[in-house]
């Protein structure tokens, strides 16, 4: 079975595995408003679909997984709207962390900022030997703010958490991998993840769920706030204007901290 939106495919295996693909590719995936509803339909309907029992979310073509929020679109936002879509970000891919079937990241290419929170909320991420993790907001003016300030700490630990977001540096697959970002690195990410996922469906589905469930129970959710209010008021900022026109004009950024 497939189902198309306009940035989304949506196919199911026999083994009842959903493979969701965003598909910008020009864009290298980018995540515009579009792509983020679609997402959250496409999520609402895997988590009442019981042909559906697990799910990989990848990336159109080979060179991204997801380079990130469109930034066109976040060079738009003022101090209210921006904290909105920091919000909204953030309620999609927790509505993707609170899929009660296991999803798997499978990672092709760059997953930047928002493509790697998004890689972030996924339950399990396996790496392309190509792929290529980094939250670059700080450059553009801005923090992550899709999660990564509260995803990132809890995978890798703060002091090498802060040290990615601080610097914006890019880490590859295997330095991915040694941080405990990713869980595998494989020359094919999608047929890795299906195999993962085969022996994980091996096991009571109910246990599988609840598994999920107890894991993510702990979690703290007062620090997205922060993240949400702060990325809003960064958008207001003349480092913002500056950090997103100097992507859009291919130049490097000159930042007078206003
Ligand atoms: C919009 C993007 C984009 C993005 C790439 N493109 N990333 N458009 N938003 N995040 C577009 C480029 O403008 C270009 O369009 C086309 O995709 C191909 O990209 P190039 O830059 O030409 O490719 P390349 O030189 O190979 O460089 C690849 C790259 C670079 C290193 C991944 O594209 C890059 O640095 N992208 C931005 C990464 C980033 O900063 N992400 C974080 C965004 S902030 P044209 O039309 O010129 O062909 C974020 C915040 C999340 O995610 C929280 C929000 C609330």
């Amino acid at each position: 079975m497939s189902e198309s939106f306009s940035t989304i495919t949506l196919e199911i295996d026999d083994s009842g595995i959903a493979i969701v693909t965003i598909n910008r590719p020009k864009k290298l995936n980018a995540l515009n408003d579009e792509v983020l509803n679609e997402l959250a339909d496409v999520f609402k309907d895997i988590q009442i679909d019981e042909e559906i029992n697990a799910v990989i979310v990848k990336g159109a073509g080979d060179k991204a997984f997801v380079a990130g929020a469109d930034i066109k679109e976040l060079r738009e936002l003022d101090n209210r709207s921006g904290r909105m879509a920091s919000q909204k970000g953030q309620q999609i891919f927790q509505l993707i962390e609170d899929t009660r079937k296991p999803v798997i990241a499978a990672v092709n290419g760059y997953a930047l900022g928002g493509g790697a929170e998004l890689a972030m909320a996924c339950h399990l991420r396996i790496a392309g030997e190509n792929a290529v993790f980094g939250l670059p907001e700080v450059g553009l003016g801005l923090i992550p703010g899709y999660g990564g300030t509260q995803r990132l700490p809890a995978l890798i630990g703060k002091a090498r958490a802060l040290e990615m977001i601080l610097t914006g540096k890019q880490v590859k697959a295997e330095e991915a991998q040694r941080l405990g970002l990713v869980n595998k690195v494989s020359a094919d990410p999608v047929e890795a993840s299906k195999e993962l996922l085969n022996d994980i469906l091996k096991n009571g589905p109910i246990a599988v769920r609840d598994a999920i469930k107890a894991v993510y129970h702990s979690d703290n959710r007062s620090g997205y706030q922060v993240e949400a209010d702060l990325f809003g008021e960064l958008c207001e900022t003349e480092d913002c204007m500056e950090g997103t026109s100097a992507f859009l004009e291919k130049r490097k950024p000159e930042f007078k901290g206003k």
